[in-house]
């Protein structure tokens, strides 16, 4: 893999959108709905930001033909609150990590191959019973509503961002873990016919993430259906993506089709590729570097600044009582 380190946050960037137009996108909406380090090849996670030059031409429209579409927008549930501007949607929708479909920040397009049905979700491993559910049934079964997230990705850029869809409690719920099950091991799709990025060889895929039953089930961890009060768009990982924001945006794996339960930590992805760089916990915090680079720092994607990063990107007082009890430098707590 090739080391290449840009820094796009360099070049300047325009105003984010304050909360208040989005908001009133979101009612027009309404109305018009009552109808590492590997060697040789690739490219390194960290290795790609690029700049706001790759966000040129983005689509309004995109995530306008999910068949999901009526279900959005869903209740904003207020207990949580952000420190700063929603991020613009096209920005949002047009800067992205999908490595299925490439290493570039700019793979919306491409993105758009992915077939959203059918899409079956299959809970198993540990549980009373596997199961197989399709996405519209799985939907009809949660509780949807509206979360404001920030969003932080280990590459040292984040934005804040309205999601739509369910506490990943309740499909543990629908699971039914036996109690002998310790993490949740989660899958992504592999389809090699549209993710081009899936014929490289050199990384391990499907893309695999993983939590323990403790975190999957923490009122903070959502399951993302949607963006902007409408279906999560495919670049955003429709039709189901994970939202941790407690941690680097590299575990909210995109276009999931599994939820393995099981006594073993899972490898994820990044893990798998890098271990030394990317850990299984993965909590955001500014005091403890990247190996590569300081953590300290954010560059908010919409503004031309940097913002200080704060521990467990500020949801410190929902989740640190999680990790209590452990070693943060011995258990790689951040990393
Ligand atoms: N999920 C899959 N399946 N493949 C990926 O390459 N990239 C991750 C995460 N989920 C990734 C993924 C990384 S590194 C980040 S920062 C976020 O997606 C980016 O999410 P966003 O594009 O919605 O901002």
């Amino acid at each position: 893999m090739l080391i290449r380190i840009k820094r796009g946050w360099e070049l300047p960037e325009s105003a984010a959108t304050p909360e208040s137009v989005y908001l009133g996108r979101r009612q027009l909406l309404k109305a018009a709905a009552a109808g590492p380090l590997l060697l040789g090849t690739g490219s390194l996670l960290a290795g790609c930001d690029e700049g706001p030059s790759q966000v040129a031409q983005a689509s309004e429209n995109v995530g306008e033909a999910d068949p999901s579409a009526g279900l959005y927008p869903v209740e904003r549930n207020p207990r949580y609150t952000l420190d700063r501007p929603v991020t613009e949607e096209k920005l949002a929708t047009t800067y992205n990590n999908y490595y299925e479909f490439g290493s570039s920040k700019n793979i919306w397009q491409k993105a758009q191959a992915l077939p959203l049905r059918p899409w079956t979700v299959t809970l198993d491993g540990m549980v009373e019973e596997p199961m197989q559910i399709g996405i519209d049934e799985l939907l009809a079964k949660m509780p949807l509503e509206e979360r404001l997230y920030r969003h932080r990705c280990v590459e040292a850029w984040s934005m804040a961002v309205p999601y739509s869809g369910f506490p990943m409690k309740a499909l543990v719920d629908l699971a039914r873990p036996l109690s002998s099950a310790r993490y949740v091991r989660m899958e992504t799709f592999l389809n090699r016919e549209v993710a081009s990025g899936q014929n490289a060889a050199w990384y391990p895929w499907p893309y695999i993430e993983g939590l323990t039953i403790a975190e999957a089930t923490h009122e903070l961890a959502f399951i993302a259906t949607g963006l902007y009060g409408k279906p999560i768009p495919k670049q955003n990982g429709a039709p189901l993506r994970l939202a941790v924001p407690w941690k680097y945006g590299f575990k909210h794996l995109k276009g999931i089709v599994r939820f393995e339960f099981t006594d073993k930590r899972p490898v994820s992805f990044w893990e798998e590729i890098q271990g030394g760089e990317y850990g299984f916990w993965a909590n955001v915090n500014p005091e403890v570097s990247h190996p590569r680079w300081s953590q300290a720092t954010e560059r908010v994607l919409g503004v031309d600044e940097r913002v200080p990063t704060l521990l467990y990107n500020g949801y410190g007082e929902f989740v640190a009582d999680l990790y209590k009890d452990m070693d943060p430098v011995k258990d790689r707590l951040f990393m």
